[in-house]
């Protein structure tokens, strides 16, 4: 039998902010081609600045991004248009509509117009905004605000899809048609590479995960590899075991200037 091809491969991947502060700090993990791979972690752990890291979002401090074969560090152009992303922080163009944003994506990737516009129609339909479609991003709540930002990721069809937080916010309705959808994508062969703090979203999607805390894995392996190592009954417990909580210590390391400190006095 073949190797199976591991579409992201990192290597000690580090990334040292200035000010000091070791958000990630020497991780080494690869994924499948096909994989539904979930990164766990707590408030602060580095899930975000990793996922940033993959796609060239925030520049890495030392390590090594292999994606499909080719190095992130000289083939960025030709990884950027096999992949999608949807990050935490999502940001939208106000004063443009969701289509117009579709449209401009789809250009932005060389895509034909007539496949474009095919593109739009499914993928409106799919994150249920197609009445909005033509509204002011500045009018949309905070879960419609997801749901297009996903929809964006998804214009050009990439191979490998990542999603930081994808249903942060989203309502129970909004969080199942998003699972499906992922599930679907992922059964039609597109690599997902998913952070979430829903144990139950990481159980039910990813086939992997890895668990990161302080800028470090911890454990990573299938959900019953896992429970079955850290003697536990559920993937919250694994959680549990395995990292530690970090907001006490930023609160009491915070040492940027404080802004408050006349007022207190
Ligand atoms: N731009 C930045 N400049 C300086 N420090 C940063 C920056 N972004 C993140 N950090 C710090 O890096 C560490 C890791 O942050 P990161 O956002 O990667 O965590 P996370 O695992 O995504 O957390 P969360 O679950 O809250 O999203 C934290 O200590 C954070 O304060
Ligand atoms: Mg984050």
């Amino acid at each position: 039998m073949s190797q199976p091809h591991q579409i992201i491969q990192v290597r000690n991947l580090a990334k040292t902010y200035p000010g000091g502060t070791e958000a990630v700090r020497g991780v080494s993990f690869e994924v499948r081609e096909g994989e539904f791979f979930g990164f766990l972690g707590p408030n602060g752990a580095g899930k975000s600045t990793t996922i940033n890291m993959l796609v060239n979002l925030v520049k890495r401090t030392s390590g090594s991004i292999v994606i499909d074969g080719m190095d992130l560090e000289h083939n960025g152009s030709e990884i950027y248009s096999r992949i999608g992303f949807a990050m935490q922080e999502i940001g939208l163009d106000e004063t443009a509509t969701a289509r117009e944003m579709l449209q401009l994506h789809g250009r932005l990737y060389h895509m034909p117009t007539a496949k474009i516009d095919e593109q739009i129609a499914k993928l409106l339909k799919l994150v249920e905004l197609e009445k909005v479609a033509d509204r002011y991003a500045s009018t949309y709540s905070g879960g419609m605000r997801r749901r297009l930002d996903l929809a964006l990721s998804l214009i050009h069809e990439p191979r490998v899809l990542f999603l930081d937080e994808p249903t942060q916010g989203l309502d129970p309705h909004a969080r199942q048609l998003i699972w499906n959808h992922l599930r679907d994508l992922n059964r039609q062969g597109m690599t997902i590479f998913l952070t979430t703090h829903f144990m139950d979203e990481a159980e039910q999607l990813c086939e992997r995960i890895a668990i990161m805390d302080r800028g470090q894995i911890v454990t990573q392996g299938t959900v019953p590899e896992l429970l079955a190592q850290h003697s536990a009954k559920n993937l919250e417990e694994v959680f549990l075991k395995t990292t530690g909580s970090t907001i006490a210590e930023e609160e009491v390391n915070f040492n940027a200037p404080d802004p408050y400190a006349r007022r207190r006095r």
